[in-house]
């Protein structure tokens, strides 16, 4: 490879970023509608990099699935095979993008990196930040190609996170994610220029083949609350002694440092005899919930309760465990 001009490969799966509206006041959009080199026509500024786009799916995230992830891994896989591809980037919704960025973060198994991005604003509006948000993260892919950096991270209104901890914080701010209290990897200034701050996070290693080893286990997010009589788990383990999909695992997004309403705790007994494993995450945005001497059931570190799914869905499929962020 030339590691003086890195091919960066840029895959679409969709996401506001992708989104048109009316016109460029319209709050109003549709997720999901231009194509990934439409998307990269309207960033200035990238002649210099070498960049190939192909799109993977095109789908809001709110209904992201096992088969997009699969179909992204392949892509993912098969670029960073290549010689001459030096990064991957990523565009995507904002609403799973955690989940998705941890989900790779777990599987890449090549000293390459992998970006992803998103925006808040359809492409269509007179704020639109995908541009720049989709020329930070090539430049950022393609710096860290030239550096041998290597893991998977979201650039987003100019700052770059660990994809293993990254969250969406806020549900409208364009300024709209965090890392769960880890501090940015970096940040790109307003004239593109990538500032490291601190080391990359290393990649889990775990390879691409898992998703495609058996279906997907099934596991479920709760929420312990006012209130949590636990009759939800009764109605899953009641629904399961009929359907041929039955649950495998549930994530509870506990209340504070991994507390479970005693009604919840009691209908989570029954279901951990019927052979479903439970984890814990928590509902409060900071801190998660780290392991303590005699806990219960295990727990998720800072993991998000939709990230703790995606960890608890691979260590069901049998995948090593990893470090868990924070
Ligand atoms: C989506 O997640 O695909 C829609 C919302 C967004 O990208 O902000």
């Amino acid at each position: 490879m030339d590691v003086k001009s890195p091919l960066v490969v840029v895959l679409g799966t969709g996401g506001t970023i992708a989104g048109t509206g009316a016109g460029p006041d319209d709050v109003a959009y549709q997720a999901a509608q231009l194509s990934v080199g439409q998307l990269l026509q309207a960033v200035p500024g990238l002649s210099g990099v070498a960049l190939e786009a192909r799109q993977v799916a095109q789908v809001d995230s709110k209904d992201m699935d096992w088969s997009v992830w699969q179909a992204l891994a392949r892509q993912v896989q098969a670029a960073l095979a290549r010689e001459d591809v030096g990064a991957v980037v990523i565009t995507h919704g904002t609403d799973t993008l955690e989940e998705t960025a941890y989900l790779l973060h777990r599987l890449l198994d090549v000293d390459k990196p992998v970006v992803l991005t998103a925006a808040m604003r359809a492409a269509t509006s007179a704020q639109a930040d995908g541009p720049r948000n989709l020329g930070d993260a090539v430049r950022v892919a393609e710096r860290a190609a030239r550096q041998g950096q290597s893991g998977v991270v979201v650039v987003m209104a100019g700052v770059i996170w660990p994809g293993c901890a990254v969250r969406k914080a806020h549900s409208w701010h364009i300024d709209a994610f965090d890392g769960g209290g880890c501090e940015p990897l970096g940040r790109v200034a307003d004239d593109g220029v990538v500032l490291d701050a601190m080391p990359w996070v290393p990649p889990g290693g775990a390879g691409w083949s898992w998703l495609d080893r058996a279906p997907p286990p099934r596991v479920e997010i709760l929420t312990s609350h006012a209130g949590a009589d636990g009759r939800v788990v009764e109605a899953l383990l009641a629904q399961d002694a009929k359907a041929g999909d039955p649950v495998k695992g549930l994530v509870v997004a506990c209340t504070g440092h991994g507390t479970i309403h005693q009604g919840l705790t009691r209908a989570l007994e029954k279901a951990e005899q019927r052979g479903i494993q439970v984890w814990r995450s928590s509902r409060v945005a900071r801190g998660g919930v780290q392991c303590r001497e005699g806990d219960r059931w295990p727990a998720a570190g800072s993991l998000t309760p939709a990230q703790a799914r995606v960890a608890l869905m691979l260590d069901l499929l049998g995948v090593p465990p990893a470090h868990l962020a924070g």
